[in-house]
């Protein structure tokens, strides 16, 4: 029996290659979720085999190496690009002499640093615990009992007990039945929207794309823009009118990421559910990243995930001033259009948006898009009030 080392804020990242290749974008990738969970990055090690060791993931060369390296470079805490077992994580914490955590701990703590509102923080927690509940493993005092994150850094007074299903599973039925009585909340609003027809478009996309910037750009809002990966948690909703008489509701919602853990995917069903129910959905991509296209891949795994994967969607190449691309519409066969290329930090392209917009949703005619209502207007012909601020 030993005691899970404290959690650490100068971690050496490890990544092996199971034939996937692309491993420095990878490494870098990585780099960047954990130097936005505030950890410093003090080193990087990477490996290849055909596949996972049962007992410590990586073979026993490889984990020496790590171990050396761990001491050579000071390193409190050990980060895998991959999901560990319990078992795993437990023999590689004993041998290392540190913390270690996987790549599902890692989006996790980022999640719960980032989490602000009440639903977000609940779905947070469920998603944690239910982590946990899969990893309780003998020999490791493991189950650390404290509100919100993990902590990569360790929370004040983190206290580590014996691990105790019981007191999890109490605590998930009380999470949920939490979460049903605010879910329950946000599908009455949902159906005033519905009631009232007004047309609601979700930007979607993978984490770092520019989802926030381009909302504000869109709705002159202040929102929170950073440079940090998943700096938006919490969908936000803000009307845009696109013409006189029509306007939509725009959602911006938590940025996707490759291998999203599948409980978080579950835990915020509830909030990536406004992009599931959208009536159209603006897939906003950074044109100037050298993995585009393996994060366009990864979004639309997670949009199949949530059951989105047939929801209109036009593509947003953003950050465009990045790159040699000029900004514009693209139109298919049939004239639809299918991509919009624009800046949302210059602003250069976003007319291009509107116009596309206002193209999608003509105003005052019936619903195109949509097969069973129309529009509501007031006396005054504007679109009906909805709840939504
Ligand atoms: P998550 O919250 O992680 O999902 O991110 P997001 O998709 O909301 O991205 P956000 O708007 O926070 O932007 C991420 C970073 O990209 C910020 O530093 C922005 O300033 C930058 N950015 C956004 N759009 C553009 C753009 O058109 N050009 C350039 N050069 N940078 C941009």
């Amino acid at each position: 029996m030993f005691d899970r080392p404290h959690a650490g804020d100068k971690a050496l990242l490890v990544r092996i290659d199971f034939g996937e290749g692309d491993m420095q974008s990878r490494l870098d990738e990585l780099t960047e979720l954990v130097t936005s969970a505030g950890v410093m990055v003090v080193g990087g090690i990477s490996g290849r085999r055909l596949r996972p060791d049962a007992a410590f993931f990586a073979g026993s060369g490889k984990v020496e190496e790590i171990a050396a390296a761990r001491k050579t470079l000071d390193a409190n805490l050990v980060v895998f690009d991959h999901a560990l077992t319990g078992i795993q994580q437990r023999n590689l914490e004993k041998t290392l002499e540190c913390r270690v955590e996987d790549r599902i701990g890692l989006i996790l703590d980022i999640f719960a640093q980032r989490a602000r509102s009440a639903e977000g923080k609940l779905q947070v927690e469920l998603a944690q615990l239910k982590h946990q509940v899969t990893r309780l493993v003998g020999g490791w005092t493991h189950l650390e009992r404290q509100k919100g994150g993990i902590g990569l850094r360790g929370g004040m007074g983190e206290k580590q007990i014996e691990a105790d299903r019981r007191i999890i599973n109490r605590r998930i039925k009380h999470l949920n039945a939490q979460l049903d009585k605010l879910m329950r909340s946000r599908k009455t609003q949902s159906r005033t929207r519905m009631r009232a027809r007004v047309r609601t478009v979700a930007l979607v996309g993978y984490t770092n794309a520019g989802k926030s910037t381009l909302f504000n750009r869109l709705t002159h809002e202040r929102l929170y823009a950073a440079d940090q990966l998943f700096a938006t948690l919490d969908t936000t909703l803000r009307r845009l009118p696109i013409s006189d008489t029509q306007e939509i509701v725009l959602s911006d919602t938590v940025g996707f990421i490759r291998d999203l853990p599948h409980d978080l995917i579950v835990a915020f069903h509830a909030t990536l559910s406004e992009a599931a129910d959208a009536d159209l959905l603006l897939h906003v991509i950074d044109a100037s990243s050298p993995t585009r296209d393996e994060q366009i891949a990864s979004v639309e795994t997670v949009l199949r995930e949530i059951g989105a994967e047939e929801r209109p969607q036009l593509r947003i190449f953003n950050k465009l001033d990045k790159t040699d691309l000029v900004p514009g519409i693209e139109r298919d066969g049939y004239g639809r259009i299918r991509t919009v290329r624009l800046s949302a930090l210059t602003g250069d392209g976003c007319a291009d948006l509107r116009a596309a917009l206002t193209e999608y949703f003509p105003a005052n005619a019936p619903d195109s898009h949509t097969n069973d209502a129309v529009t509501m207007y007031d006396a005054s012909g504007s679109p009906m009030q909805t709840d939504v601020s």
